[in-house]
């Protein structure tokens, strides 16, 4: 595909500016691409998009995690067809729901119990007030870079620019009550000593301690979430999960069965809803129980509701993409996917002379600009972030979508999506070698 195909039609130009007039930055709260390389979808099948002028993209940002099995994946059209006919919301019991959490509570290894939400940041939100209600106390801990979502207690040093020293909070957003900052405890990833130091000192106001198992592109190291389990026992502070990106994803039963660590309460969402608003908070029955409305009235009752909560037709897409994960040799395809792509990057970056590798796990993962180790988010934030844009922009142009700083394997990626995703690739780091060094953001 020539640059000179790849040009945006009138029709496109018109919908970006009313999207610029319409939308705040022109955008959906996602990031930013260049003015120049914006564009709107129009449909998507398998692992490739459209925009409306007609190009074609490989995609690799996958709606941020949740097609795992592709666009359009004809038995989830299916599913969701059927369901449309037999209504698309309820706000009660519905067969749907019932049958989705029988399956989470069978894959993800601590659940016993699930409640259901529209989107992965109420998961986290109510599984911090769940916990918080079980162990009588308010504050939190969560680790620097963590991601869990917008709420208030979630966007903390989640992307600090200058972080502070351990354990104090950045918030990461305007609007958000200085009070929260009190609230939460910050933590260095896969930093074992120092998080063991943190909890002699604060365990005892702890409500909960949340983690992405799997963070952002950080894999854990060994013994790092064992021990965070052993601790978190030893202090019996709830250890939550946040498995909206792993869930379903790593494994069947995400990052619990992958790393072997189970944890009190579990967060997931994306693949759980099939491209659906949904999420849910999962765990042990004697935490969860705090959600049950016979105990109304009582000190132990989380007042939790969503109009759209247990929606069937998110739940039909859901169990339609679970019984595709379930199909013998699925993840075994994901994850030769995903080696053959990360290995044949990093034999593009070894021959390109680039400072910089390959991270995370093999069904998503992304490159980092520094040759240096990248353990925890300190390390991330030291690579470097304007040679990554100027890769990402550099892929968009060729006709290929990642994420900010992930890709996103699926089941539909092809041996042809493979091959083309190299070689944008290696035209990316090209431009990325001859660039004048580009200055910081
Ligand atoms: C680890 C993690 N937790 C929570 C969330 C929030 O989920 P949602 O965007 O559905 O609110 C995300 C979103 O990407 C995530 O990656």
């Amino acid at each position: 595909m020539s640059d000179a195909s790849r040009t945006r039609s009138p029709e496109e130009t018109r919908l970006l500016q009313l999207a610029a007039t319409r939308l705040p930055g022109g955008v959906l709260g996602s990031a930013r691409v260049p003015d120049d390389l914006a564009f709107v979808v129009e449909r998507g099948r398998g692992s490739h998009v459209w925009d409306v002028s007609g190009r074609e993209y490989i995609d690799y940002l996958m709606g941020s995690g949740p097609m795992i099995l592709g666009h359009s994946h004809p038995t989830v059209v299916a599913a969701v067809r059927d369901q449309l006919e037999k209504g698309t919301t309820f706000f009660m019991v519905n067969e749907a729901i019932v049958r989705l959490a029988d399956e989470v509570c069978r894959a993800v290894p601590c659940a016993e119990q699930v409640r259901f939400t529209s989107t992965g940041s109420e998961a986290t939100f109510f599984a911090l007030r769940a916990a918080r209600t079980w162990r009588r106390r308010d504050k939190i801990m969560k680790f620097e870079g963590g991601y869990h979502g917008s709420h208030d207690y979630a966007l903390m040093s989640s992307s600090p620019r200058s972080p502070k020293a351990f354990p104090a909070p950045t918030p990461d957003s305007a609007g958000i009550p200085h009070v929260i900052e009190g609230e939460v405890l910050i933590a260095p990833f896969n930093d074992l000593a120092t998080v063991e130091g943190l909890l002699a000192v604060h365990a005892d106001s702890l409500a909960a301690v949340i983690v992405e198992p799997f963070q952002r592109l950080l894999t854990p190291q060994p013994g790092f979430l064992a021990g965070l389990r052993a601790l978190t026992v030893r202090y019996e502070i709830p250890l939550i999960f946040d498995e909206v990106v792993t869930g379903f994803r790593l494994a069947y039963g995400g990052a619990q069965e992958h790393y072997g660590v189970v944890p009190d309460l579990a967060a997931v969402g994306k693949i759980v809803g099939g491209g659906f608003p949904l999420a849910a908070v999962c765990g042990r029955e004697d935490i969860m129980k705090a959600f049950d409305p016979h105990r109304d009235g009582t000190p132990e009752f989380v007042a939790q509701v969503g109009t759209l909560n247990g929606n069937p037709v998110a739940a039909v897409a859901g169990l339609a993409t679970l019984a595709e994960l379930r199909k013998p040799g699925a993840y075994a395809r994901l994850r030769q996917t995903g080696t053959r792509l990360r290995d044949g990057v990093a034999e593009l970056i070894r021959r390109s002379g680039v400072p910089a590798q390959v991270i995370g796990e093999s069904m998503v993962f992304d490159i980092v600009f520094t040759d240096r180790p990248v353990t925890d988010y300190r390390m991330l934030l030291a690579a470097d972030g304007a040679r990554l844009r100027l890769f990402n922009a550099e892929c968009l142009r060729r006709g290929l979508v990642k994420g900010r700083e992930k890709l996103y394997v699926s089941l539909a990626h092809t041996e042809d999506d493979v091959a083309r995703t190299l070689e944008i690739f290696e035209a990316a780091l090209a431009v990325v070698r001859d660039a004048p060094t580009p200055a910081p953001a």
